[in-house]
């Protein structure tokens, strides 16, 4: 846990815009939000950096816009990876280092991430996560926390998340040219889901879907443990980029278009309705039937509604007609898009935007914030006692830095009474 008003920062490293937010707290239960930015960028192509240097600027300017109004000098931010070169595994590892001395200390399990980061990592990826999900205790399975406990053998199950290293390194490139140290990075799905599901969900069992511009990103919790996390390269892009192919509209005005008309429910489509659309190379403007528009989208709709079937089958949900869905992400704004996931895939949906911890700003209350906001509550809740980022003296009160005895001492405890092993 994080020393009392330590500063963080996270940047959401969007598709479709960059969001940076800093906050200041304890933890993710007294998290104030201080500022907060997002200018919109092109600099990604489905999650992954294509143009560095668009990329780098929109970076730089968030972190100006939200340095100036905290008042604080950022130089470290969490960041969010996604991409459909990221996968995962759940694996069974033996710890062989644990028990030397009879008995599983914090130390022995505070060491399983880097470890099994370690044992995972092959060539050409990069593990983000290796998240304990249970423990094997001489053989023993389904101990979810063995602090304390005597064995001879300890094996543990973890959740690992690793990405394409050259995807992850232009990634860490653009942000670090940026001026700003990668403090660590975050799979955006498992960030939004800090900022958007209840523990009761992620103990019953859900499936938390961030359909964003450029990736829909899925990730299933059971019994309170992450258990899949997967990508679909589609999003808001293509329901606009479908517009632009039937059409020939430019990008900008069939956006427009999406954003001020779309529907995928067909009984909201104006039957005899027409609307304009600018099209590339003609002077007038051309009308389209309300209803071909909203047909366009329903299917594309449909279309990923089924590739986010296929991937919750790949995640071995038992019956997903009963499984709890969260969809969030600026696209789950799109009218219609609730209802018709209840008719194709289940009726327990909602959708999901940062609601509750600490204070939230209303302007971030919105499901295109969830990662951004997720971000920064993985930042507080799991940070080592140090501030990411040193007032500037213009706001606020001067961070302390961590590191004296007593402190140290106190973390130590702290830490063997207490396990936070994310
Ligand atoms: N009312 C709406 N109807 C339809 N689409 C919408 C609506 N509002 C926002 N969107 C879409 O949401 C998308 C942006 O969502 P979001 O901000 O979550 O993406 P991102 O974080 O930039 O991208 P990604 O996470 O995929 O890398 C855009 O494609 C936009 O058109
Ligand atoms: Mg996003």
């Amino acid at each position: 846990m994080a020393q009392k008003n330590a500063t963080f920062a996270a940047i959401d490293v969007g598709t479709t815009k960059v969001c940076a937010i800093v906050g200041r707290g304890s933890g993710p239960d007294d998290l104030q939000v201080l500022a907060h930015s997002t200018v919109p960028c092109d600099g990604l192509r489905k999650g992954n950096v294509a143009d560095s240097k668009a990329t780098t600027q929109a970076i730089r300017r968030v972190v100006m816009d939200v340095s100036r109004e905290a008042g604080v000098t950022i130089d470290a931010a969490y960041v969010g990876v996604t991409g459909a070169h990221v996968s995962f595994e759940n694996r069974w590892d033996a710890l062989d280092w644990v028990g030397d001395l009879g008995v599983i200390t914090s130390d022995d399990l505070k060491r399983v991430p880097e470890k099994i980061s370690a044992a995972a990592t092959v060539a050409g990826r990069r593990v983000m996560h290796a998240i304990p999900l249970t423990y094997a205790l001489d053989g023993e399975k389904t101990i979810r926390n063995p602090l304390g406990m005597h064995a001879r053998n300890l094996e543990v199950e973890t959740h690992v998340v690793s990405g394409n290293q050259s995807y992850v390194r232009r990634l860490v490139e653009a942000v670090e040219s940026a001026g700003i140290e990668v403090k660590d990075l975050v799979f955006e799905p498992l960030a939004s889901s800090e900022a958007v599901l209840t523990a009761a969900e992620k103990q019953e069992g859900v499936a938390l879907v961030d359909i964003g511009g450029g990736t829909t990103d899925i990730v299933v919790f059971q019994g309170g443990m992450v258990r899949y996390t997967g990508v679909v390269p589609v999003g808001g892009y293509q329901f606009t980029n479908d517009i632009c192919q039937t059409y020939g509209a430019s990008y900008k005005d069939a956006e427009q278009a999406k954003l001020a008309h779309a529907t995928t429910d067909l009984y909201e489509s104006k039957l005899d309705e027409e609307i304009s659309l600018s099209v590339e190379g003609r002077s007038t403007a051309i009308k389209i039937p309300h209803r071909d528009l909203c047909q366009l989208t329903r299917e594309r709709a449909q279309e990923l509604l089924k590739l986010i079937k296929v991937k919750l089958q790949e995640a071995d949900v038992e019956d997903i007609c009963k499984l709890r869905l969260v969809i969030t992400g600026g696209t789950s704004n799109l009218p219609g898009l609730e209802a018709l996931t209840q008719q194709l895939l289940t009726n327990r949906v909602r959708i999901g935007m940062p609601n509750g911890n600490g204070s939230i700003p209303a302007e971030l209350k919105a499901p295109a914030y969830s990662t951004g906001v997720g971000l920064l509550l993985w930042a507080a809740s799991r940070s080592e006692p140090e501030a990411t980022a040193q007032t500037n003296g213009r706001n606020g009160h001067s961070e302390p830095r961590s590191g004296g005895f007593a402190s140290r001492f106190i973390a130590q405890l702290k830490s063997r009474l207490s396990l936070n092993l994310f």
